[in-house]
C-alpha cells in the first residue's frame, strides 16, 4: 500500500509538484526496534524540565513551531551560530530570548544518546518533546509520526520571512500558514498554543496602547508591566485566565477581546475565523481534536527522510 502510493506519487509528481507534499513517509514505530525506550526517555526529561519551570512546556512547543515553519521540521533552529556559520537563532522572531529551551533539548539528546547512540534525530526529539510539553500542562496527547532527519544547514533569511510577527493581521497570517500547507482553520487551531506561555512587552505594546479592539480593563492591566518606553523584555501570560494550563481559555479570551497579541485578536475581530474561535471557546474537545490533527500536519512539513540530512550527535552543531 505504502509503496504503491510512493509509485503513484512519483508518477504524479511529474504532473503536479504539490500532489506529494504530504508523502513524508514518517511512521509512529520508526524507532520501535532501534530505540525502544525513546518515548520514555523524552517524557521523563520533559517531566523534570516542566516540574522545574512550567513555562518550559510552552517554550518547547514554540521551538517545534519555529523549526517546522523554516524549511521544514529538520532541527535547523537548534544549530548555534559560529564564526563561519549563521543559523536561525538571531532572526527577529527568535532572538533575545524569544525562543528558549535549547538546554532542555540538549538534556534530552544526551539521555537519548546514552541509550541509543547516533540513532534518533534532533528533529524527532523536538516533535516528541513538544507533544509531551502540551500533555504535561493538561493538554491532549497523540501519536507522533517519526523518522525525520536533521538538516546540515539553516536559514536566517527564511526564519526572517516565514515566521509570523505578533503584529500580523489576519491576511498576513493566512498567507504565511497557507505557504506551509496549513489552511485558516488549522491556523486557528494551532494558535490555541497561546493558551500557555509568555510574551515580551515588545511584542504586544502597540496592541495594548494603540488599538481599539481590546478590552480597556485588560489593556490597563497589561500596561502596568509594559511601559510605553523601556521594559521590552517584561513578560506577560498569553492566556490571562489559566497561563500554565493547556485548555481552550485562549479562545474565551479572544471572544472577550482579551487577546494579548494583535495577531491573536485578529482571529476574532469580525473576520473569517470568528465562528471557529467561538466554537472552540465553547468546546474544549473540539479544540483538542483539531489541535492534534493540525500539530501532526505541521510536523509533516518537508521533513528530511531516508538518506537525506543526518542524525546529528549534538543538536547544536552539524556532525
Ligand atoms: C498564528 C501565528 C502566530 C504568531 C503571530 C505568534 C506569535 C508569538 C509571539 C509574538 C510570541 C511571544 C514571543 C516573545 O515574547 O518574543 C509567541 C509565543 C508563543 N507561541 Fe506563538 N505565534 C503564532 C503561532 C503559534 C503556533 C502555531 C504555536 C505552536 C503550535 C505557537 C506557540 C507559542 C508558544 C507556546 C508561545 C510562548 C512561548 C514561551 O513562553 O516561551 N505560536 N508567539
Ligand atoms: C535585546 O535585549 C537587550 C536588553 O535585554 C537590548 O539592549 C537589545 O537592544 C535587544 N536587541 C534586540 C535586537 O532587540
Ligand atoms: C502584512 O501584509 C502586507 C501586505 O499585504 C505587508 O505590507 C505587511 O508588511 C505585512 N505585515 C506584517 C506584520 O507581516
Ligand atoms: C494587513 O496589513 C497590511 C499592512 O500591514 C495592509 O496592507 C492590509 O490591507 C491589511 N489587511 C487587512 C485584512 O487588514
Ligand atoms: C501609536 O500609533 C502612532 C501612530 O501610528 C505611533 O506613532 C506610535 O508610535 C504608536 N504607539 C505605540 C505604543 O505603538
Amino acid at each position: 500500500m505504502a509503496s504503491k502510493f510512493v509509485r503513484f506519487c512519483a508518477i504524479f509528481s511529474v504532473l503536479s509538484l504539490f500532489a506529494c507534499v504530504s508523502n513524508a513517509q514518517l511512521s509512529a514505530n520508526f524507532y520501535a526496534s532501534s530505540c525502544p525506550n525513546l518515548q520514555k526517555i523524552v517524557r521523563k526529561t520533559m517531566q523534570q524540565a516542566v516540574k522545574r519551570e512550567q513555562r518550559m512546556g510552552a517554550s518547547i512547543l514554540r521551538l517545534f513551531f519555529h523549526d517546522c515553519f523554516v524549511n521544514g521540521c529538520d532541527a535547523s533552529l537548534l544549530l548555534d551560530d559560529t564564526p563561519s556559520f549563521t543559523g536561525e537563532k538571531t532572526a527577529v522572531s527568535n532572538r533575545n530570548n524569544s525562543v528558549r529551551g535549547f538546554e532542555v533539548i540538549d538534556a534530552i539528546k544526551t539521555n537519548v544518546e546514552a541509550s541509543c547512540k547516533a540513532t534518533v534525530s534532533c528533529a524527532d526529539i523536538l516533535a516528541l518533546a513538544a507533544r509531551d510539553g502540551v500533555n504535561l500542562l493538561g493538554g491532549p496527547s497523540w501519536t507522533v509520526p517519526l523518522g525525520r532527519r536533521d538538516a546540515r544547514t539553516a536559514s536566517l533569511s527564511a526564519a526572517t520571512t516565514d515566521l509570523p510577527p505578533g503584529s500580523s493581521n489576519l491576511s498576513n497570517l493566512t498567507s504565511l500558514f497557507n505557504r506551509k500547507g496549513l489552511n485558516p482553520s488549522e491556523m486557528t487551531a494551532l494558535s490555541g498554543a497561546h493558551t500557555i506561555g509568555l510574551a515580551r512587552c515588545l511584542t504586544f505594546r502597540r496592541h495594548i496602547y494603540n488599538e481599539s479592539n481590546i478590552n480597556p480593563t485588560f489593556a490597563a492591566t497589561r500596561q502596568a508591566n509594559c511601559p510605553l518606553t523601556g521594559g521590552n523584555q517584561n513578560l506577560a501570560p498569553l492566556d490571562l485566565r489559566t497561563p500554565t494550563r493547556f485548555d481552550n481559555s485562549y479562545y474565551k479570551n479572544l471572544v472577550a477581546k482579551r487577546g494579548l497579541l494583535h495577531s491573536d485578536q485578529e482571529l476574532f475581530n469580525g473576520g473569517s475565523e470568528d465562528a471557529l474561535v467561538r466554537s472552540y471557546s465553547n468546546n474544549n474537545n473540539a479544540f483538542f481534536k483539531d489541535f492534534v490533527a493540525a500539530m501532526i500536519k505541521m510536523g509533516n512539513i518537508s521533513p528530511l527522510t531516508g538518506t537525506n540530512g543526518e542524525i546529528r550527535l549534538n543538536c547544536r552543531v552539524i556532525n
